[in-house]
């Protein structure tokens, strides 16, 4: 299904696909504590985030140069376009590369080698979205504003990513006031293995206009009132909710419930080299085991270009809506 779509919750560093890790590990000399690609692969089975999040920062060690961000942005930029992504917001990592020496610079400037060709070599428009590691102290997120400073020409906002629980919203107060104050966008992961709770502290304490994930909103009925009258987005992840255990099976995703109590839902593809699918197929997956209706797949395509960061292009989200109101589910497959 080639329904075009915005993707909003992507970690480009969950993008390194096995085959990629080995090549770059090869070029960079970089050992690799797995054979091959067959045996990386058996290490794909979580029990949850953090058993992820340590194949995920252990797998890092093989970029490092401005070419290697760039091969992998390229990578996914390549995959997304062929499954019908038209514009990426992309989360990228910084403290995972300067913490084992690389400098921010390193990163963003390879990234950006991808990016800004990115609406030229592979229709997709992009923006980028540095995260803090929330597992890490305020102040480390604060030095890490302060280094991008020299970058934010390419960086539209800020998201908080990483362990969650135990790291609450309120802790990263301040640099999300600074970052507010550079004009940057503010989302952050919330309700994934958190608490309801920490939904409502990004959106009272850090400003959020978008939660990623968000998905534990539903134990919490008044707070999925206030997400439904306020129209904040949620950037859910199905695939993603299966492989790290938020969810038991896909049949227990409470997508349809949240469509149906009028959350406004995007579904996205999180860190697809790890989580068994990219975008169309998280959509594939939730129209064939969640039963959505083609007009709901639509109102999730809608929902992706409008809660996406557009507001400086706003001929471009028009001309992606009129494209995702002109889809016709009949004749593609
Ligand atoms: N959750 C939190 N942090 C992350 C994730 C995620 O799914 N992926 C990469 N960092
Ligand atoms: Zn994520």
């Amino acid at each position: 299904m080639s329904l075009p779509k915005a993707e909003l919750h992507l970690h480009i560093e969950g993008t390194l696909e096995p085959e990629l890790a080995f090549e770059l590990a090869a070029r960079n000399g970089v050992t690799l504590p797995y054979a091959d690609t067959d045996e990386l692969r058996e290490a794909y089975r979580f029990e949850d985030l953090q058993s992820f999040l340590n194949l995920y920062y252990e797998l890092m060690a093989v970029l490092r140069t401005e070419r290697d961000f760039e091969d992998l942005a390229n990578a996914y930029l390549a995959r997304a376009a062929a499954q019908g992504v038209r514009h990426a917001e992309i989360f990228f990592d910084p403290q995972a590369h300067t913490g084992r020496g690389l400098e921010i610079g390193t990163v963003v400037e390879g990234l950006w080698r991808a990016l800004g060709n990115s609406e030229a070599n592979h229709g997709v428009s992009t923006r980028l979205i540095l995260c803090f590691l929330r597992d890490e102290s305020a102040e480390s997120a604060l030095a890490t504003l302060d280094a991008a400073k020299p970058y934010l020409d390419r960086i539209t906002g800020v998201g908080l990513d990483s362990a969650e629980v135990g790291h609450p919203p309120a802790k990263f107060r301040e640099v999300y006031e600074a970052a507010a104050a550079l004009g940057l966008r503010r989302v952050a992961h919330a309700g994934e293995e958190g608490p309801p709770e920490y939904i409502t502290e990004a959106l009272d304490v850090l400003g959020v206009e978008r939660v990623d994930h968000g998905l534990r909103c539903v134990e919490d009925p008044a707070l999925v009132e206030r997400l439904v009258r306020d129209r904040v987005p949620l950037t859910l992840c199905p695939l993603s909710n299966v492989r790290l255990r938020t969810v038991d099976t896909l049949a227990d995703h409470p997508l349809p419930a949240m469509l149906d109590a009028g959350l406004m839902c995007t579904v996205n593809s999180d860190d697809p080299a790890y989580f068994g699918g990219y975008a169309d197929d998280n959509f594939d997956a939730v129209r064939a085991t969640l039963g959505l209706t083609d007009e709901r797949l639509r109102e999730l395509a809608r929902n992706s270009f409008l809660a996406s960061f557009l507001e400086d292009d706003e001929e471009l989200r028009a001309r992606y809506l009129a494209e995702v109101d002109a889809y016709d589910f009949q004749s593609t497959p």
